[in-house]
């Protein structure tokens, strides 16, 4: 017989004690590696022999029909070994998410500006992008539909028109005491994640593909590239250990590339390596959705909403993607944290010849919340009252004041006691009276202030996708293998799950490896999105371990001639009765005894029930709540402006991990900020990307960083049964900064004293808020 290696931890592998359990502040897996270089992403893989390194040629146009595509030069380029266009795929042309309208490679007809034509693989990566130029087409142009007005005059839309309606709102609109209406336009956003698009392939013996990816959505991916390779999934196997960062961008818009890399990798023979530059990366994949939203507002004295009419419009491109899923949320977030009264929100999706909008981390709510925030500060204006009392009056309440639009009750709503807690500890109205003083004494530097709050909705709005599943292997060392259906984008999923499993089998997180992500590990999975990805496998993780750990139990309870309650697992020992093992005595006891070491886990989200076609249900189990205050400083001759202080206090329930927490927290408050504040995107008049690099792309940087950035966790549990009490954190933090676009506005309206709530889009550039200013000095001249 095989000897097992000593489980008294003579070879030191394995600690002994716990650490690093559910609620500790522990590292992220990765972050070690991540700061030495050693962490590996697609593109750091050690390369297979004969590698071939792919390009895709783009379309120069916005729109139009391909008359011909030559690529005889491309052929006959240095180096290169294969070309596939859209006749060269034997399966499904179209690799379309949810709806059809994403061909692999341009078929026919010009979609938006960069849309790729052709794929090369060549011997290196620049044999590959210099063969790319090589091609010549000739494209018959049409007439592009660039903007929002266009597209609605021209009826494109890539779905149906949905509403939600709570009562008669036209009627109480009509009888409501004061009336207000505005406009705003929302900028998109760049994902600027890290790592770029990037996949490699690699053949099989049996005609099979082996991927290496850079995907949010491993299954999806599987299933894309054998529909297009035209083999069953079960022939293509998916592994995705980290990306350098997702945001929404590598949900969807991942898999084409995996595709082309497939596609050249089965006319070779060879393995195909294809990883966009950053320019036709943000040329080529969908962005987080512009938004034109309209909203009119019944209101009392008091500034208490009555009634609501808001019109979101998201600005999908070419086709559907996720937007329909998109808009919806914008929908579910029309509302953010206030009761609206008697209420209709709908959603429109126009289409465009621009690149296909996709998921960005609040996938359409950061865009319905902006809404409503903007005319909660044109309220308070209105009645000359401050913003934030405006707000607190109008959060969601009790009894009669606690349904949204979509007729969900709001049945765990912290804010009022969580607003109230940010307002003390940040001094809310101690800093309102000294912001008013200095800017009675500064007539160029103005200061605003603005405290807003954020309720997301947590699940994903398709049902079917709320499910996970898990795999836990423990070897004879009492070493534990987890795997499950999420993947790692540095949110730090990975080290959560692996804590929760350490947590089961009171083992140290040591003790627990995570590997990639894989499809024939665990099938079927959802991508890691909509915030769940703890949620969801974490509770499949725990129900892996939990079935382990009872096999254990009963081996026990047997072997040992004990009751159940007399069995415990605590800092890597299992005590029985009086005997005390270490977990991996007890484990090499029940391989010996022959006990299954290996187990599935499996999760569904309870209690989801939505009727898409009345408008009405319950799409979130909970909300993530939380609040920031933000101070900003703005020139006025300039429009330049500085963030000077954040205050948040955010809930993410029971804390997994504080330390990933409030990495998550900052992060997605900065990425937010950067949303509403610098980056902006621009396209000429042809529909080309002008915003195409980090040099007419502004993202923060670290010297963006708020100098005073106070970030706390709101200590209370979830109330529903979530793993241990935790929420959700990966997007809602994203909307809290809301408040720096509120506060630089506030600024604004400090120049005519408050009177007049300043016209403002998103993003607030420096050349956006001139033009506010101005508009203020427009309507204080006027008014004389
Ligand atoms: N954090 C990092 N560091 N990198 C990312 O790509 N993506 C965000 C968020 N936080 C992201 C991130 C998005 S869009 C989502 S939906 C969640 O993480 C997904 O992970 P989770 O469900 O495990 O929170
Ligand atoms: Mo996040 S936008 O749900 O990937």
């Amino acid at each position: 017989m095989r000897k097992l290696t000593d489980a008294l931890y003579s070879s030191g592998t394995v600690p002994r004690q716990s650490s690093g359990q559910a609620g500790h502040p522990t590292a992220h897996e990765s972050a070690r590696r991540q700061v030495a270089g050693s962490a590996r992403y697609v593109d750091d893989l050690p390369e297979p022999a004969r590698l071939l390194h792919a390009a895709v040629g783009l379309a120069d146009v916005a729109a139009g029909s391909l008359k011909s595509l030559s690529i005889d030069a491309v052929r006959r380029s240095k180096g290169v070994r294969g070309v596939v266009t859209i006749d060269d795929v034997p399966g499904h042309r179209d690799i379309g998410a949810v709806f059809p309208g994403d061909p692999v490679l341009v078929d026919g007809e010009i979609l938006f500006h960069g849309q790729p034509l052709f794929a090369v693989a060549a011997d290196s990566y620049e044999q590959a992008r210099q063969a790319a130029l090589a091609a010549e087409w000739v494209i018959e142009p049409g007439t592009p539909v660039l903007t929002v007005e266009a597209a609605r005059a021209a009826n494109a839309t890539v779905g149906k028109t949905v509403e939600f309606q709570n009562g008669d709102s036209s009627t109480a609109l009509e009888r409501a005491p004061h009336q207000l209406s505005g406009e705003i336009h929302i900028g998109g956003q760049e994902h600027f994640y890290l790592e770029g698009q990037a996949s490699l392939v690699i053949p099989e013996e049996d005609g099979g593909m082996m991927v290496y990816t850079s995907s949010q959505h491993p299954t999806e991916v599987q299933k894309l590239v054998a529909e297009v390779l035209g083999v069953p999934f079960n022939q293509v196997t998916v592994d995705v250990r980290r990306m350098g960062g997702g945001f929404g961008g590598k949900e969807s818009q991942a898999a084409q590339w995996a595709c082309l890399a497939a596609l050249l990798a089965r006319q070779t023979g060879r393995p195909v390596k294809l990883r966009l530059p950053r320019g036709v990366d943000m040329a080529a994949t969908g962005k987080r959705h512009p938004f034109v939203n309209r909203w009119r507002l019944g209101f009392d004295d008091q500034g208490l909403i009555q009634a609501a009419d808001i019109e979101v419009n998201g600005v999908c491109g070419y086709s559907p993607d996720l937007s329909n899923a998109i808009v919806d949320r914008a929908m579910f977030h029309s509302d953010n944290a206030y009761f609206l009264g008697a209420s209709r929100v709908v959603g429109h999706r126009s289409k465009t010849h621009t690149v296909s909008n996709t998921a960005f981390r609040g996938f359409g709510g950061p865009q319905g919340m902006m809404t409503i925030e903007a005319a909660l500060d044109d309220i308070a204006r209105a009645i000359g009252e401050d913003p934030l009392t405006v707000r607190k009056r109008n959060l969601y309440g009790t009894d009669d004041r606690n349904v949204t639009p979509y007729h969900m009750t709001v049945e765990d709503n912290i804010l009022p006691e969580l607003i109230e807690r940010l307002e003390n500890d940040s001094d809310y109205w101690v800093r309102r009276e000294e912001i008013s003083e200095f800017n009675r004494a500064n007539p160029v530097i103005r200061k605003g202030l603005a405290l807003t709050p954020v309720k997301f909705g947590i699940s994903f709005t398709a049902k079917h996708l709320n499910q996970a599943g898990a795999l836990i292997h423990i070897y004879t060392d009492g070493s534990i293998h987890l795997n499950h259906g999420g993947t790692e984008m540095g949110q730090g999923l990975f080290t959560k799950v692996a804590q929760v499993v350490a947590t089961e089998f009171g083992v140290a997180l040591e003790a627990v490896q995570v590997s990639s992500t894989r499809t024939d590990k665990v099938p079927n999975t959802s991508p890691t999105a909509a915030s769940s990805g703890t949620d969801l496998n974490g509770k499949a993780a725990q129900n892996a371990a939990r079935t382990i750990k009872q096999r254990l139990i009963e081996f026990a309870t047997d072997h040992y001639a004990v009751r159940p309650d007399q069995i415990r697992f605590e800092h890597g020992d299992v005590i029985i009765a009086d005997q005390r093992l270490s977990f991996a005595e007890l484990v090499q006891a029940a391989y010996l005894n022959r006990i299954s070491l290996s187990a599935t886990g499996y999760y569904r989200t309870p209690k989801l029930h939505w009727d898409a076609d009345r408008g009405q249900g319950r799409p979130f189990l909970y909300f993530a709540y939380g609040a920031a205050c933000s101070e900003v400083s703005l020139d006025t001759l300039t429009g330049e402006y500085s963030v000077d202080r954040v205050d948040i206090l955010h809930d993410v329930g029971h804390s997994l991990n504080p330390a990933i927490d409030i990495g998550q927290i900052e992060g997605g408050f900065i990425q937010g900020m950067g949303w509403l504040t610098t980056e902006e995107l621009k396209w000429d008049d042809q529909g080309r990307l002008l915003s195409n690099s980090p040099m007419n792309y502004k993202i923060p940087s670290i010297g963006d960083t708020p100098p005073i950035f106070n970030v706390a966790l709101y200590p209370q549990s979830n109330r529903e049964d979530t793993i241990f009490k935790s929420k959700a954190v990966g997007e809602p933090p994203l909307m809290l900064p809301i408040s720096v676009w509120c506060a630089l506005r506030d600024a604004v309206a400090s120049v005519a004293d408050y009177r007049i709530s300043p016209p403002l889009d998103a993003p607030a550039t420096p050349e956006r808020l001139l033009f506010a200013i101005d508009a203020i000095h427009d309507a204080e001249r006027n008014a004389s």
